[in-house]
Parts: C-alpha cells; structure tokens; sequence
C-alpha cells in the first residue's frame, strides 16, 4: 500500500511488495527512510555521490560529519573496508565482534576502501559499518544490492525518529519514500567501536553496552566527553579535526523543550510547575507532576525497556509545548551510559 503525502514523497508499508519499490528507488538514487532495530534511517546508495549529497542537504547535517555503511552479510564488508590493513590481535577481535554481535546494533570504524566516495566518510581514510538485524533494514539492502549510508532519519542534532512519524514531521518532503515498520525495539543508536587502534576505543555509547564488548574480546577505551574533541560540540560548525566522532557533540539529541537532568533524589524535592515535564528512569514519586506531563522510561527499572521508550518518551513531552523538562539520571551501568550520554546531549541546548 503507497499512500501519495505530497507531491515528492511516497509512505510505504513494509510489505514485501512497497519494501521492492523502495530498493528499486534507493538503487536508482532515490532516498529512503527505513526502520532499524535501533532508530529509523535516512538511506541512499553508498557509492551515488549526488545521492550522498541529497543526505547531508536534507539533513542539513555539517560535511565533516561522516555516514554509517549499512551492509546486509557480513561477506560484504570486505569489499568495502581493508580487514588486510588490520594488524593480527585486530582482525580477530574483529572476526569476533562480527560474529557474535552482528546482525545488531554495533557499528565498527574500519580502514576504508578506495571505491568508497569520500562524501560517505567525510574524507576521512576510515569507514563506520553496520550490518542492522531489522528485517526491513536486511531486505532493502539485498534488494537494493548495494551498501547503504544511512545516517539517523533526523535533521541534524535533533532527535532521533523511532517510528514513521517522526520522520515525517521532521524531514517531510526531503526524502523520497519512508518506509513504515512501526517502532524501534532498541530506540538508542548504534554503539561506534573503533577498531583502528590496538585498543578498540567506543566513540558514541548505544544499543550494545561495553560490559558485553569487553566480555567478548577484553579491554576497550571510552572516548570521555571532553577528550578528542567532545568538548568542541557547543559549536557545531567545529572542524572536523577535533571531532574523533561527531556523534560525540555535546548538543546532539536536542529536544526543543529545554532538559534538566537531576539525580533521583532531587526530583521529589523540587515543586511541580504547571509548565514543566518529567521524564523518571524508573518509579516517579506520587506527590509531583500530574501523569499528562510525565513519562517513565521503565516502571521495572528495566535498562532495555527505559532505552526503547527513551527518544519516543521525549518526542512525545516535546510536542507538548512545555517550558523545561525535568528528566532522572539512569544508572550508569549497562544501556544507563548511553542514555545518560543522550540525556547530557539533550540537556546541553535546546534545538
Ligand atoms: O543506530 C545507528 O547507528 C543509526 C541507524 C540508522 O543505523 N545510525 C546513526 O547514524 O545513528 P548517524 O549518522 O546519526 O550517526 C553516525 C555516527 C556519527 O556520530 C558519526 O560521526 C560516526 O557515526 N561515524 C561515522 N563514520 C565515522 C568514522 N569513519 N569515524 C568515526 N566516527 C564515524
Ligand atoms: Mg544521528
């Protein structure tokens, strides 16, 4: 089923038939918008320089922030990155990772091949790839039959979209199709491990937690905010040089109801204001603001369940009109570092 939204943009379902007029399309240059495990993607062709330049214009995202390759079998990544280039130890903490972590919401950095267009990977020598376990995702890209950059479906530095409609209001007209496969499951981005160093280094915490890369294949480093460039993102005309992520810009994610983080304690004690919000990890104190200004990421406390709800919640309080949202810190343990690395980016400046 197509339904026609404006002259230039088509919804589709993720019917086997609309997700072949999409592959069609996206392999004819076309951009489409399509669901992930983790958010919804803005895809095109990975080696269709004007289509690439379509990306970064309809985004209005900056050229020195660099696309994630989206593969559908992990066979193609050698033809896309240089694994011969990698020393020993790396290849196998590689082999590893694609192995027991792929399909999945693990995006690797990689020495890039040549054929790859430098406007993918902002002429940078490496390459972010993904290989998403959606089966929206996979069969578009076999469909299609080539790699697709996709970065989230989001204007730059805005939320990311974890269903159709989000992308629709956010980008409407600028893409070609959008795909509808209802939400997210994982509603965080992808995590983005380095692996050009000896020590694999994660440079935007997401959707797998360190503990379990690290219980794979041993120690990994942390990119801190403020290190490599983090610390630049105020500005995000910043240059490239000093962004080793851009990812890692301080005020990405933005709603634009501005965000105020508190620890748990914190929120029972300041008063409820009537155009305020509250976004609680987990069990909200009874006394404060009424339920049509509060969302709670996981009653259980459940860090999976707190990640899915996360940018769904704060698109549903930023649609509110509200003046401030007050949101609880999750634990800082597991998917808790990266929504708290979201909830800081959020906070940093409203949109
Ligand atoms: O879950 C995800 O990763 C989603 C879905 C659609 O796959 N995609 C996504 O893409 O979040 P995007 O463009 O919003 O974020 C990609 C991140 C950015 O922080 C970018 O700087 C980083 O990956 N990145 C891309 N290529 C890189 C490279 N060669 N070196 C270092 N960082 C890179
Ligand atoms: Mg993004």
């Amino acid at each position: 089923m197509i339904i026609k939204l404006l002259f230039d943009m088509e919804l589709l379902s993720d019917s086997e038939h609309d997700i072949k007029i999409a592959a069609k399309a996206l392999a004819g240059g076309a951009l489409v918008a399509f669901p992930t495990e983790t958010v919804y993607g803005l895809g095109a062709d990975a080696f269709n320089t004007k289509a690439l330049a379509r990306v970064f214009e309809a985004k209005n995202r900056p050229h020195f922030d660099p696309l994630i390759i989206h593969i559908a079998n992990t066979e193609t990544l050698s033809l896309i990155a240089d694994i011969k280039s990698l020393a020993k130890p790396i290849k196998e903490k590689l082999n590893i990772l694609t192995k027991r972590l792929w399909p999945g919401p693990l995006t690797l950095v990689l020495p890039k091949k040549a054929e790859i267009p430098d406007l993918a990977t902002s002429g940078l020598p490496t390459l972010a790839v993904r290989f998403p376990s959606h089966p929206v995702a996979q069969k578009l890209i076999c469909l299609a039959a080539i790699p697709v950059a996709a970065p989230s479906a989001n204007p730059f530095g805005r939320l990311s979209p974890t269903r159709a409609d989000h992308v629709r209001e956010q980008l409407g007209g600028r893409v070609d199709f959008i795909i509808d496969g209802g939400r997210t499951d994982i509603g965080l981005e992808s995590t983005v491990l380095d692996l050009t160093h000896n020590i694999p280094r994660i440079l935007r915490p997401g959707g797998i937690s360190q503990e379990v890369i690290e219980s794979l294949i041993g120690e990994v480093a942390y990119a801190l905010p403020g290190e490599a460039g983090a610390s630049q993102g105020e500005d995000i005309t910043s240059p490239r040089e000093v962004i080793s992520s851009p990812g890692m810009l301080k005020n990405h994610y933005a709603p634009c109801t501005p965000i105020v983080i508190h620890k748990s304690w914190e929120m029972s004690l300041i008063p409820d204001a009537v155009d305020e919000g509250r976004l609680y990890f987990s069990v909200p104190d009874k006394s404060q603001c009424p339920a049509d200004r509060t969302r709670v990421l996981s009653l259980a406390g459940d860090l999976q369940e707190a990640a899915a709800n996360f940018f769904d919640m704060l698109h549903e309080l930023d649609s509110l009109g509200l003046s401030l949202i007050r949101a609880e810190e999750a634990p800082s343990n597991g998917l808790g570092t990266a929504i708290n690395d979201r909830l800081r980016r959020a906070s940093f400046k409203a949109c």
